[in-house]
């Protein structure tokens, strides 16, 4: 089964609310970059990680805090079965990127259980379920376009037709701790959602020129100014012809959007040629 990364087209901050956590708006869309989530039948949960991309497993903390296992022990709880699952995880998606990645792992398990085990949990009840596992989870739980607000807690699916978006990637190099990038954060005052509203303008009018002009993360001067590989990525991908550059999540890693798949290569093949690591992608906005 494959867990999709996903990228946040747009990003807005708010207020830091008494849980510590900023409020936040965001339109999230999954992309083609993904890693694979193979489950076993098993007496207990047990988590092995392959990689199909050189040093992406190097990465991955203990097992008991990694968010599939933790997904699986959650479905055991709501569903009280007492066997467990053997976890396979072949990972593609880097980690600390912004990606979702392990988000994702979370969400493929959440759903592989909920049919290995016909619970026929409803994707809307799977997400509200997932919001313990982080607050990334249930915007990848639900899938396809979605607008996720609060800390992550609210999610909705978007009703537009879904333009794929191709894309470029690219790697910085350097990572940047979330923490830190929120707590450099200046918090966004207004909250009249004209950000949210323009991108899906762009959106429903299919033209990838108008999604790049509406790209927007409010995490990007934080993420930045405690990382300035990211700075020079972003430009990097402007100069190699990107029609519009943003950041994912919290960084460390940039998008560049491009005219369509052909351009995307080229995108990627100009990045590779000065050293950065560059995957050419595209979105998968309807489930
Ligand atoms: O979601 P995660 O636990 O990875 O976030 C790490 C830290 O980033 C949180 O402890 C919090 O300080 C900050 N954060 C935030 N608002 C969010 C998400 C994360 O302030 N919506």
């Amino acid at each position: 089964m494959e867990a999709r990364a996903k990228i946040n087209l747009t990003l807005e901050v708010f207020d830091r609310r008494a849980d510590g956590y900023h409020d936040l708006r965001s339109l999230v869309v999954p992309i083609s970059l993904a890693d694979e989530v193979i489950l076993r039948p098993a007496k207990e949960v047990t988590l092995r990680v392959t990689e199909a991309v050189s040093g992406v497993a190097d990465q991955i903390g203990p097992t008991a805090d990694n968010l599939a296992v933790k997904a699986a022990q959650l479905m055991r709880r709501v569903s009280g079965r007492t066997d467990g699952v053997a976890i396979d995880l072949v990972k593609r998606i880097p980690i600390g990127s912004g990606l979702g990645g392990g988000s994702a792992d979370a969400a493929a398990v959440l759903h592989g259980l909920n049919d290995f085990w016909h619970l026929d949990i409803s994707d809307e009840e799977l997400a509200n379920l997932s919001m313990e596992l982080g607050s990334d989870v249930p915007a990848q739980t639900l899938g396809g376009l979605t607008l996720m607000e609060g800390r992550g807690e609210r999610v909705t699916r978007e009703s537009m037709p879904g333009l794929v978006l191709h894309l470029v990637l690219a790697f910085p190099g350097e990572f940047v701790s979330t923490a830190k990038v929120y707590a450099n954060v200046i918090p966004q005052l207004t909250n009249g959602g004209q950000i949210v509203d323009n991108m899906r303008r762009a959106l429903l009018g299919g033209d990838a020129e108008a999604v790049a002009a509406a790209l927007y993360n409010g995490l990007s001067s934080a993420a930045e100014a405690l990382c300035p590989a990211i700075t020079r990525a972003r430009a990097a991908l402007r100069t190699a012809g990107a029609l519009g550059v943003s950041m994912s999540g919290s960084g460390s890693c940039v998008f560049g959007l491009a005219r369509d798949a052909a351009d995307a290569q080229r995108v990627a093949k100009n990045l590779a040629g000065i050293g950065l690591t560059a995957f050419p992608v595209h979105t998968c906005p309807v489930m």
